[in-house]
């Protein structure tokens, strides 16, 4: 039976959530991605529509299945992304969770690539793939009210976080260290810091859940109040 929806303080609402990688081919059998479970995104799908937002859940090919209750957009591609992303809006908020592949293959082939049987390797030819977050905060008309993206960083987390909420104009960055030490990729815990134009809020490391609900909970209190 289809599922009741949720009454909560995002009812009648509309979000979209991007989440997942993308796959960008090089050829029929292969293709380059970033790693991501899409569990995070999932997540913060699914505690969205918890608290009565219709939500967009615009994914590339992840390891989970997508939550229920949300209308789900399948795409493959970065650029098929950015297209799934501009035919959901208007949107009251979005929050960027995806692990977008920053480039394509220029020189993707119809055909398998065959082994030449003397040794020698293709040559694979990359372009930028379009930043959606950015495409998204820039936006002149019908940029949703609330634009969330995501850095996963390495190193000088907080530096390379804040540089992109600028450079995206983002109103929020979700920011975590995913250096392998702190065994957060793949994992089921995450341990965020929320950058906003007021500053950085280190969160305590917690389950994806549960940064999913806390993080739905800011959004409905940033929305504030729906029209009646
Ligand atoms: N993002 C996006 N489209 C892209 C690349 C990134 O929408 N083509 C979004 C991600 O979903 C995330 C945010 O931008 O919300 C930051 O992604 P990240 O990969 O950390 O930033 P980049 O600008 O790609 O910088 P870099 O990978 O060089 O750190
Ligand atoms: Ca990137």
């Amino acid at each position: 039976e289809p599922p009741v929806p949720a009454i909560g303080p995002l009812t009648g609402r509309h979000v979209l959530v991007t989440s997942g990688p993308t796959h960008e081919p090089i050829d029929p059998v292969r293709y380059i991605a970033n790693r991501s479970s899409g569990a995070q995104g999932t997540a913060i799908a699914a505690a969205l529509r918890d608290l009565g937002a219709r939500v967009s859940f615009v994914t590339g090919p992840a390891e989970i299945p997508p939550p229920a209750g949300v209308e789900v957009i399948r795409v493959q591609t970065a650029r098929e992304m950015r297209e799934a992303v501009e035919a959901a809006l208007p949107a009251d908020a979005a929050v960027m969770a995806a692990a977008v592949a920053d480039w394509r293959v220029a020189n993707a082939q119809d055909h398998k690539i065959k082994k030449d049987g003397i040794g020698s390797a293709p040559v694979l030819e990359f372009s930028e793939n379009p930043d959606i977050l950015a495409w998204i905060g820039r936006l002149r008309e019908g940029r949703p009210r609330l634009v969330v993206g995501f850095a996963a960083e390495t190193d000088d987390v907080l530096a390379h976080a804040s540089a992109k909420l600028q450079r995206k104009r983002a109103d929020w960055i979700v920011a975590n260290d995913v250096s392998p030490a702190t065994g957060i990729m793949g994992g089921t815990e995450n341990a965020v810091t929320l950058i906003t134009a007021d500053g950085a809020e280190a969160w305590p490391r917690m389950p994806k859940d549960e940064v999913a609900r806390k993080l739905a909970a800011r959004i409905a209190e940033a929305l504030g109040q729906p029209p009646q």
